[in-house]
Order: C-alpha cells, then structure tokens, then sequence
C-alpha cells in the first residue's frame, strides 16, 4: 500500500475524513489518489453505465435494472449485494478490490455505476459510444438526503449541523461536487450520446396507481432491448417498491460494517418521499436556495417536480 493510502485510510479509521479534490470536483481523497487509474479504465462497448449524483436513487435504479436483466429471476437479484453486482468505478477502499478492479474482472455485458460528473468520466466510455442511465432528484431533496447520508458514512466528511451543511451544499463543496454542474452536465451530453435521462419523482408517482412507475421501467426495459409482459412488470414494480427494498439485506446496506455505514444514526433506506426537504429547510433558506437555483439553472429546459 502506498504512503498516500496508507494515511487516507488512517484518516478514514478516525472517521468522517476531509475530502480531495480532482479537478476542482471533491472527491473521497482515496478516489483521488488512484485518480491515474481510474481515468484510463477501459469500458467495453457493451457497458452499460448507471450515473447519478449522490442520493438521487441509484440503488433504486440498480435493483430495476438487475431485475430487468436477470428476467425477474429473485434468486439471481440477490446473488450479492447492490454494490457488489454493479462495481461503482471511482470506488477504491484498499486492500479490498477497487471499483475499476472489480470491473476488470468482470464477464461482460457489464452494469457498472458512477457518480462522476461529465467532465471526469474516464474518455474510453464516450470512445466505445456505451449506453448510460442516468437517473436524476430534485437538489432539494438531494440536499436533505446526502446530509443523512454524511451523518451516518465514515467515509465522507462529518456534515455538522444542517445549517452548516445548506452552506457547503449550496457551495458545491460535498462529494462528486456541484448539484446544478452535474446534473446539467448530463443533460447536454444526453442527445449526443445514448442516454436515457429519468427523473426519481417521476419513478415516484406511485399514487393512487403504479402507472408511472411502470411506464418508467418500460423504458428502461426497451432500452436495454427487453420486453416485459404486465406480470413481470408487475413483479419488478412490487420487488423494488421502498418497502421491499428497505427490508432487502441485499440492497439496504445492512451488511456494510459499522465502521463504515452506523445505520443506526440514519437507515440507507431512509424515508424515500418527494419533498422532505420542507422538513429540513427554514423559510430563509428556500427563498436564498431559490434565488441561487435561478441564476444556476439560467438557460435550461430542466424542470423538476419537487412535492407530490
Ligand atoms: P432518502 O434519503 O430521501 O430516503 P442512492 O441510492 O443514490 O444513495 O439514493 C438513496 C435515496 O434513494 C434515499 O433517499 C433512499 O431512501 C431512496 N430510495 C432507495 N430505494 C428507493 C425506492 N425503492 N423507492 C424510493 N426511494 C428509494
């Protein structure tokens, strides 16, 4: 192990260390220093790649598209954990198998899963025109769930109380960076690449009927070439509803040591509502979130619900 790894994963030990950067994006300071590796990954061209920013329900996404892919077989779905079936590339915690080494030694066709934003994809993913999924959350919300999430991982920085947290969020000083960078990233690349852009509250119209759901999965579905009859659909609707899932050791991360994820501050599958931010946010902060989310989303066409 070298000097740099040894002293992040010290760091890491002590909990909640601080962040590096790659650049000007934070990253987790291991993921920086294999940044060499990470960036001359070799994707195939039968990847496919699921990218999200942090919190925007990428396991949600992942037991979708594994349900898809394994044909609605149960026992295949739970061969391993989510992070396990799907390596997460920028993902390095030694001496364990690092996301890209776990990929590596992977048979294809591969489902791999990032964070990163556009600009810090390794270039071989655009060279083998791969498919993406990218599946997007209103910042709000986003907010409000990567601050649980950072109370409750050791590996990311200790968020301290809300109000500081709203500041560092609103600064694009957490991991993977900026909210409005990312997700506005993706969106561009979107028609130039095969992209499928979902939205998590579109998923999430659950109510009173599945329907949206359903036709969300149906697109997922065609795709990545597949056709699912209504029982099958109906299947994966029930497998991956938040109930299920949170009750699933395979995708709620309750194998996950304590050192690393203390579910018992705050559970992996925490409330996965649309609009908890209204029980986080003070008047005063939604109105300067507001006002900055105006001047940063300027000039796109991208809307997002954020109540149901
Ligand atoms: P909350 O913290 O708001 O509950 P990620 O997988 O990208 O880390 O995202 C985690 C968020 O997605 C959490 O949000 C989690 O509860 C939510 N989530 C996971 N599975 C879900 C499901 N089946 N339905 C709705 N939300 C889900």
């Amino acid at each position: 192990m070298s000097k740099e790894q040894t002293k992040a994963l010290t760091l890491e030990k002590e909990g909640h260390p601080e962040l590096g950067e790659v650049e000007g994006i934070p990253l987790v300071q291991v993921t920086c220093n294999e940044w060499q590796r990470i960036q001359s990954f070799q994707a195939r061209p039968d990847d496919l790649l699921i990218c999200t920013y942090p919190k925007a329900g990428t396991t949600w996404i992942q037991e979708i598209v594994d349900m898809i892919q394994q044909d609605g077989d149960l026992e295949k779905c739970k061969r391993a954990p989510v992070h396990h079936r799907h390596p997460f590339i920028e993902w390095v915690r030694p001496p364990q198998p690092s996301g890209v080494e776990q990929a590596e030694a992977m048979p294809s066709p591969r489902t791999l899963k990032t964070h990163l934003p556009v600009k810090l994809l390794p270039p071989s993913f655009w060279e083998q025109q791969c498919k993406f999924l990218y599946v997007a959350r209103n910042a709000k919300d986003c907010m409000v769930s990567y601050y649980h999430f950072q109370r409750m991982n050791k590996v990311l920085p200790d968020p301290g109380p809300w109000h500081e947290y709203f500041e560092m969020f609103m600064a694009g000083k957490v991991g993977w960076g900026p909210w409005h960078d990312h997700v506005k990233g993706w969106w561009k690349v979107k028609d130039m690449h095969c992209v499928l852009f979902l939205f998590y509250e579109d998923m999430k119209k659950v109510m009173p009927s599945p329907q949206d759901l359903k036709r969300e999965i149906q697109k997922v579905a065609q795709f990545l070439g597949k056709n699912l009859d209504q029982e099958l659909l109906d299947k994966i609707v029930y497998h991956t509803s938040f109930d299920v899932m949170k009750d699933n050791p395979m995708a709620n991360r309750s194998g996950v040591p304590r050192s690393f994820m203390d579910l018992s501050i705050s559970p992996f599958m925490r409330k996965g509502t649309v609009g908890d931010w209204k029980n986080h946010f003070t008047v005063a902060q939604n109105e300067r979130f507001e006002e900055d989310y105006e001047k940063k989303m300027a000039g796109t066409n991208l809307t997002f619900c954020m109540e149901l």
